[in-house]
This record gives structure tokens, sequence and C-alpha cells, in this order.
């Protein structure tokens, strides 16, 4: 039986407890020049989980991965992975040590191949034969790409371009990988296309931090989500515990 989504921030009820988170934030305050977006922000993500960041617009969650990411440092609070803190790192270093990004708005090299962007991806990995062994598994994921691998980026439709960011992301052999809004303005069979990746990537035991518009979809895809309203944690919980969540489903999910 699903438990109850509980309106506390942390790992949420059916997070596992014998393992220790692999990325996690505590009590994060983040903001803009001197206007604070996140107010307390805490999260966990173990190896192995799909989980999900819903929440209206402007609630900060993409200000999240940003925070992950190094781009935006935190004015109080820690992020940590594999239990060091990673908080004050450069954004380099911090996909060094194995955590993709897939930023909002299909982000390619536009006048570059397919396999030239995900040769991009890679940038940082000096050993050949391992990028190309990647690269193989990254277009066995993505038919689609391997079909059109000396296609310009920028003249595939925007499901495929969508295809290539997330293709890219993998290219570090990734820990785990953030994505912002990867279904955000695509067609719908492309939005089904790129929740049946996400979950094809969990179930290759993929650990993955979504941000999505699509709540319902893309709790249904998740092991945890959390809800932000405000820069604020509001809801935490298993996906389907969330999903049947009558605060939720009301203010959420549309229901
Ligand atoms: N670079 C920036 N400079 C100043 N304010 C910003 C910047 N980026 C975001 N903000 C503000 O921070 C708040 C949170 O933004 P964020 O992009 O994290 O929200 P979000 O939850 O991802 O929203 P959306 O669903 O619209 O993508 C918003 O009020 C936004 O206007
Ligand atoms: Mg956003």
């Amino acid at each position: 039986m699903p438990t109850l989504a509980a309106e506390v921030p942390g790992p949420g009820p059916d997070a596992p407890e014998t393992t220790k988170p692999v990325l996690s934030l505590r009590e994060v305050d983040a903001a803009y020049g001197n206007v604070q977006i996140l107010h307390g922000v805490s999260l966990d993500l173990f190896a192995g989980e799909v989980v999900s960041i819903i929440g209206p617009n402007g609630a900060g969650k993409s200000t999240v991965l940003k925070v992950i990411m190094g781009f935006l440092k935190p004015w109080a609070g820690e992020v940590t992975f594999d239990g060091e803190p990673i908080t004050h790192l450069r954004t380099d270093l911090v996909v060094r040590r194995g955590i993709s990004y897939v930023p909002q708005g299909r982000i390619v090299f536009k006048d570059m191949t397919v396999s030239e962007n995900l040769e991009m991806g890679a940038y940082s990995i000096g050993d050949k034969g391992q990028i190309a062994r990647t690269m193989d598994q990254v277009l066995t994921l993505f038919p689609r790409l391997a079909e059109r691998r000396k296609q310009v980026a920028g003249t595939m439709s925007g499901g495929e371009q969508q295809m290539l960011a997330m293709g890219r992301a993998l290219m570090i052999e990734p820990r785990v990988v953030l994505m912002d809004e990867p279904s955000l303005g695509l067609a719908p069979r492309f939005v089904e296309l790129v929740f049946e990746k996400i979950g094809e990537l969990r179930d290759a035991g993929m650990t993955l931090l979504l941000v999505e518009q699509n709540a319902t979809k893309s709790l249904s895809v998740s092991d945890r989500g959390y809800v932000l309203e405000l820069g604020r944690n509001r809801f935490t919980g298993p996906g389907v515990a969330l999903l049947a969540d009558e605060r939720v489903k009301r203010l959420y999910l549309g229901g």
C-alpha cells in the first residue's frame, strides 16, 4: 500500500533507510542577487531512484538543479554527493564527479551533427575507446539518433533534439542525471517517447532527478517526488502516494 505523502522535507516515508543518499540538499537557501528564491530546501536522491520535483511556475525547481550544478552558490545549506560536500565546487568539477545536466530547452549544438554533439558531451573524457563504447550504448538506447548520426542537429525535430540532449548527458557515464523539463513544448508522441526513455533509463539502474511541468506523467515514472512551492518543500513521498494525495491532486495535478 502506498503511504501518504508527508508534508515535511526530507527523504519521505518510503525512502530506503539503510543506504545513504548519493545526492543530498540540506536546508538550502539560494538567491538571485538579493532576491531569495530557495528557503531551506532539502532533498535526497538514492542510487537507482527516479525522483521528481514538481510545483508551480517560479517555485524554484530549476533553481534547485542550478544549485546542484554549481551555477548558483547557495547562501546557506549544503549539497553533498556521496556524502562529500560539493556546495562550492565549480561546475566542471561537479560534472567530473559524475553529475550530468540536461538543461531546459533542448540545448544542442545546432550546426553540429548528432555524432559530434554526442562527442561534445564526452569532452571531459580523454579515452577515445571509452567514448566510442559509450556512444554505442547511447545509440542503442536511442535508435532514432543512430539512424541520424550524420544529420545536423538543428535540422531535427524538437523531440529528436530532446533525445540528443538526453543522449549527450549520458556520454560521461554519469552516476546521476538531472533533467529540467525534458517534455516541455514537445508534440504528444514525443512526450510519450521522453517518458518511455526515462523509464528505460530507470530500468537500466540510472539515478535521475527530474523537474517536470507534466507532474502526473513525471510522478508516474518516479519512485518519489518532492513538491516545491514558493521555494519551500511542501510535500514529499512516493510517486504513487503523491499522485493519490487529494491535496496534491487539487493543487498541482489539475484534479
Ligand atoms: N537568472 C535569474 N535572475 C533572477 N531571477 C531569476 C533567475 N532565474 C530564475 N529567477 C526567478 O527565480 C524564481 C524561481 O525560478 P525557477 O526557474 O527556479 O522556477 P521553476 O520552478 O523552475 O519555474 P518554471 O516552472 O517556470 O520553470 C522565479 O521567480 C524566477 O523569476
Ligand atoms: Mg524551471
